[in-house]
């Protein structure tokens, strides 16, 4: 089993398309996942899943209680299980553990955890990355995403995860309008590609702006597949998986 976290300090970077993403490219492809909507602040992930039906079921804040999977796991599909999100999950932002998820998430019987975050720094996030395997940090090319990810390496530093496999991931990418080394574009993708601190951990496959994507989420039945406006949606994804996960995926998304 690999745990999966998704996280950006900066907001709206695409957290939860590529939670979305993961999720229907693994199950679809046979995997076993369990999808835990981690983020405080929204509950988007929760809701695309369920239609924004209400479950019973406990959530992820009784999960850092100390609540069992079983207890919390929503049947979504034969492959997927959601453990949805909840406001009250803000009560542990400053909690003294961060090892409460570790040990909940410890031997479960899945392929794969992929956990989506809210966009900040704190103890719910230091819970979800001290439980991970692998950290994905979605990125856009503008000075404030730069900025959050140089203050974010500063704090993983903190947290002494030396085995946490990072992948910085230039998501909404879009090609500068000109060759110009100056344009602005240009300017932010470099500054990244330059940075010692965590150029290392760039991810060399990349997600671009596309009206696809937002159709992908936004659309019921809407798949990504090698046929017509989404075969390069389709392609770059799949690359990024097997980039990361080394896994061919061949079934559509
Ligand atoms: N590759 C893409 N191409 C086009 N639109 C995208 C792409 N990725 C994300 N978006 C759009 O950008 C917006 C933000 O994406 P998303 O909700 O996934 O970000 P997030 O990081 O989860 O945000 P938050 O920090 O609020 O949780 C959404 O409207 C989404 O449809
Ligand atoms: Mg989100």
């Amino acid at each position: 089993m690999k745990i999966i976290s998704v996280n950006s300090i900066k907001g709206g970077t695409g957290k939860t398309t590529l939670s979305i993403l993961f999720i229907n490219a693994l199950t679809k492809a046979g995997y076993r996942c369990l999808v835990i909507d981690a983020d405080a602040s929204n509950n988007s992930l929760s809701a695309y899943l369920t239609d924004g039906e209400i479950s019973q079921k406990k959530s992820v804040f009784d999960l850092f209680l100390g609540a069992s999977v079983e207890e919390c796991n929503i049947e979504i599909n034969k492959n997927l299980d959601l453990i949805r999100g909840d406001v009250r999950l803000n009560e542990f932002r400053s909690t003294d553990s961060l090892k409460r998820l570790k040990r909940t998430l410890q031997g479960l019987d899945y392929d794969y955890v992929i956990i989506d975050t809210s966009p900040t720094y704190d103890n719910i996030i230091g819970n979800v990355l001290t439980a991970s395997d692998i950290l994905l940090i979605p990125v856009q090319q503008d000075i404030f995403s730069f900025q959050a990810v140089k203050y974010q390496f500063e704090k993983l530093v903190d947290l002494e995860l030396d085995k946490l496999d990072i992948h910085i991931i230039f998501n909404q990418f879009e090609k500068p309008l000109t060759d110009n080394q100056d344009a602005y574009r240009n300017q932010i993708t470099n500054m990244f590609l330059n940075d010692e601190a965590f150029n290392a951990f760039i991810n060399p496959c990349r997600i671009s702006r596309s009206s696809v994507f937002r159709k992908f989420i936004n659309k019921q039945n809407y798949q990504l597949s090698d046929k017509a406006e989404t075969r390069k949606a389709y392609e770059e994804v799949k690359a990024l998986i097997k980039s990361v996960l080394n896994i061919k995926i061949k079934e559509r998304i």
